[in-house]
């Protein structure tokens, strides 16, 4: 009899061992989904200079005056900053889509930067 509950109490215990490891894999797969992009990761704020100095000065200049093969001086653009967005993500003309160069969060805080190039 006594036997019989130590036996049981040892069941049990594999179990809650065996439930906590799976758990814990499961805690441990989705911390690495969750973290191992460094885009969607909230604690890694976006540089929106150091992104438009990567994908646009080569066209558009650090002040956006440049205007290399036809691209629009940014500082007269008129646009909103929703058809910015557009642009930037699409392409339009001769500039390129970026949509796949840069994450959704990066094209709009590049957007609000060449807004900060008007006069
Ligand atoms: C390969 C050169 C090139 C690069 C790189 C480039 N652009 Fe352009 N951009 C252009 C050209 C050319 C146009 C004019 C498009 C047209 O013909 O309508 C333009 C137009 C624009 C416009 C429209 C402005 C207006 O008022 O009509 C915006 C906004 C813009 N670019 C933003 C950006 C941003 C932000 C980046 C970086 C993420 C970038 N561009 C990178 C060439 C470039």
């Amino acid at each position: 009899m006594a036997f019989q509950r130590i036996g049981n109490r040892m069941v049990l215990k594999k179990n809650i061992f065996v439930a906590g490891s799976i758990l814990f894999c499961a805690t441990l797969v989705v911390v690495v989904a969750c973290t191992g992009r460094p885009e969607n990761n909230p604690k890694m704020p976006i540089d929106a200079k150091a992104s438009y100095t990567r994908f646009c000065t080569q066209c558009h200049g650090d002040d956006g005056k440049l205007g290399l093969s036809g691209a629009s001086d940014l500082s007269t653009s008129t646009l909103n900053s929703a058809n910015t967005r557009t642009i930037i993500a699409k392409g339009r003309g001769r500039m390129l889509p970026f949509k796949n160069l840069m994450t959704k969060e990066e094209i709009h805080a590049v957007a609000a930067y060449i807004e900060t190039l008007r006069k």
